[in-house]
């Protein structure tokens, strides 16, 4: 018997078998963006309190009340974003899970869906679960920018929605306030949905995080989808949540009732927990991740890579045209096997997997003894090819 078309298409994600691959080489692995360092010790507290406390069954299917709460007082305390968290705020496992969710609820089969090109390679097959088009827009090099014409053009009478990811996966693009502007006032010319992607909101090393939720008529137009994966080094955890109008809202909390119920209810009273920290510890975050940043980008760079050194994000999208004739594949596994620094092939992250792209990510959400290791690793290889 045949599977279906739906599920057919899809490829198995490169990222993960990256990981594969780093072990079976024994690889450093700097493909999936997973930190190896420990998550915040009161929030792992508070998740074992839970537990023994019995917080062990169902959690209200769009979220705990606690953690519901602790969203919206973030949205206020770092935007100034009003947000009720009774009718605004579905709580979900990831922001993966909102992602899904929210094309289910908002978009029509047919529907045309703007993405930015290179993209986290999850929009993909979150269109395809929707039966949506979408329509993929480069982001154009060097420096990894939007062309506004091109934009502009990708708008038709069918765009229902399009993806805003900033900071960005895989570019660590940061996109500027006259970006972000554009965006909304196309989405309000238009009459089109912003879905974001802010799971990286508190990994910045410049420019500010600009949620296009707070531009003029963009509020009541705006799917804002963060989560704590990135901000609480908690990847397993899977707590993500999104923010909408109350009607919207309506409509994804009951795709996530069908979908998964609700999130882990043990964890969710620890995120509240996390949310609430004070700025010390978003400016820690910040700031070990730019220390981390800056010992990969010196190594890449002395190895002979090129790249946009990331303003975002914890990922360096190199090119390695200076260093080999390989197609992306091919390098990333000779790259594991004989340098051992496991990254994922750049055609991962485009739509049209055929073409050339001389492109490997890095992933730099690593204690820095690993980085150092990998980039031991790295200083011999522009002798080696
Ligand atoms: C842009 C982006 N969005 C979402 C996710 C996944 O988020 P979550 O763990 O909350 O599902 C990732 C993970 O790498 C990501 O890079």
């Amino acid at each position: 018997m045949p599977i279906a078309t739906r599920s057919s298409g899809f490829t198995e994600s490169v990222i993960r078998e990256m990981s594969r691959v780093a072990y079976q080489y024994g690889a450093i692995n700097l493909a999936q963006g997973f930190p190896d360092f420990p998550m915040p010790a009161p929030m792992k507290d508070a998740a074992c309190a839970a537990i023994h406390g019995d917080v062990n069954q169902y959690a209200v299917t769009w979220g705990s009340p606690a953690l519901r709460l602790a969203v919206a007082e973030k949205y206020r305390r770092w935007y100034e974003l009003s947000v009720d968290p009774d009718r605004e705020v579905t709580v979900t496992c990831g922001a993966t899970e909102a992602m899904a969710a929210t094309f289910l609820a908002l978009v029509d089969p047919g529907d045309e869906v703007i993405i930015f090109e290179p993209f986290y390679e999850n929009y993909g097959p979150d269109a395809i679960l929707a039966d949506a088009r979408p329509v993929f827009v480069p982001l154009e090099t060097p420096g990894w920018r939007i062309d506004p014409d091109r934009l502009r053009a990708a708008f038709t009478p069918r765009t229902k929605a399009i993806i805003v990811n900033t900071p960005h996966n895989p570019t660590g693009r940061v996109f500027t306030r006259e970006e972000i502007g554009l965006i909304a006032g196309l989405c309000v010319e238009h009459d089109v949905w912003a879905i974001t992607d802010e799971i990286y909101e508190h990994i910045r090393y410049a420019g500010g995080h600009h949620p296009i939720a707070c531009w003029p008529g963009m509020r009541e137009r705006t799917v804002t989808i963060s989560g704590l994966s990135k901000t609480f080094s908690c990847t397993g955890w899977r707590l993500g949540y999104a923010v909408a109008p109350e009607r919207e809202t309506g409509a994804i909390r009951k795709v996530h009732d069908f979908l998964t119920v609700g999130a882990p209810a043990p964890l969710q009273a620890a995120g509240a927990v996390g949310l609430a920290f004070d700025a010390d510890y978003f400016n820690h975050l910040a700031l070990d991740y730019r220390a981390r940043r800056d010992l990969l980008c010196a190594a890449l760079a002395e190895a002979g890579f090129d790249f946009t050194v990331p303003e975002g994000a914890y990922y360096v999208l190199a090119n390695y045209s200076e260093l080999s004739d390989l197609n992306d594949v091919e390098f990333a596994r000779w790259l594991a096997s004989e340098i051992g620094v496991a990254t994922v092939p750049g055609s991962s992250f485009y739509h049209d997997r055929s073409q050339h792209r001389p492109l490997v990510r890095f992933a730099f959400c690593k204690k820095l003894e690993t980085l150092e290791r990998a980039t031991d690793r790295l200083a011999p290889l522009k002798a080696r090819v």
